[in-house]
């Protein structure tokens, strides 16, 4: 994005790391893939108050390229929790005017799962209200790799243009605002290209338990954020009085 100055109040583009599910079941005594479930009703949540308060894009991270890595009975929870929310969820998200694009290398999902996500990205290609995009076997690096490997196959030179309009989330703007939830202070191969001037914002609160309040807390976090995108804060706010500026 190029939007320079203080913060919009609402950012278009939220992104999140949903971290803390399988401490959340652990703590309960449940199976880690209760707190999957539990995570998606907080995902559906969040969704509906993100949609509410007119942020335009919410990205958010359901499964890593290294998930697969996880004990075969979370991974198949979480494969079969995609499969079920797809024809649960769908319906309702068209109803709210939600469009679903799924982001991430396919290729190791099975035919059933691969066509239910072209079709929920199908039947929900018309809305406008709010682009919600799913990472699912995604990572980073995949993203740039695969990006790169287009370009190489088609003879085209690579530029941060070319390389950013071959990325699996170039039909929407960087991220404003990356969230990550349940304490961990790192990215995790979460949009490492298209980070590089969001703000980002922790917060100690599992992911289950990260309601509307929480989010309102981290996005009113955000309007007292300075985007400077490399200039000096008098470039940007030239007319703000010297006490109101943050350090460099
Ligand atoms: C990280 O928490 C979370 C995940 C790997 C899965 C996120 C999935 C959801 C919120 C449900 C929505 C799912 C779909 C399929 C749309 P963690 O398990 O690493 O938590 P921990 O750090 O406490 O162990």
């Amino acid at each position: 994005m190029t939007r320079m100055g203080t913060a919009r109040t609402v950012p278009h583009h939220i992104a999140i790391v949903m971290d803390g599910n399988g401490r959340w079941a652990t703590k309960r005594f449940l199976p880690r893939v209760a707190g999957h479930k539990k995570g998606l009703d907080a995902l559906r949540a969040c969704v509906r108050h993100c949609g509410d308060l007119g942020v335009k894009v919410l990205t958010v991270f359901a499964f890593s390229s290294e998930n697969w890595n996880r004990p075969a009975d979370e991974v198949s929870g979480l494969m079969e929790l995609l499969a079920a929310a797809l024809s649960r969820e769908v319906p309702q998200l068209q109803a709210e005017g939600v469009r679903i694009h799924f982001v991430g290398d396919r290729s190791a999902l099975s035919d059933k799962v691969r066509t239910g996500l072209a079709q929920a990205e199908a039947l929900t290609a018309g809305n406008h209200r709010l682009v919600f995009n799913v990472c699912f076997n995604y990572g980073g690096r995949w993203d740039m790799t695969q990006a790169a490997a287009q370009l190489a196959a088609r003879g085209e030179a690579i530029t941060e243009l070319s390389l950013s309009r071959a990325m699996a989330l170039a039909h929407v703007p960087d991220p404003d605002l990356i969230i990550r939830t349940g304490g961990e202070l790192r990215m995790s191969n979460f949009l490492l290209w298209q980070a590089a001037y969001s703000e980002l914002y922790f917060s100690d609160k599992l992911w289950p338990e990260f309601d509307a309040a929480a989010i309102d807390k981290a996005i009113a976090d955000y309007g007292r954020r300075e985007r400077r995108f490399g200039r000096t804060s008098d470039q940007v706010a030239p007319t703000a009085p010297r006490t109101t500026r943050k350090a460099a």
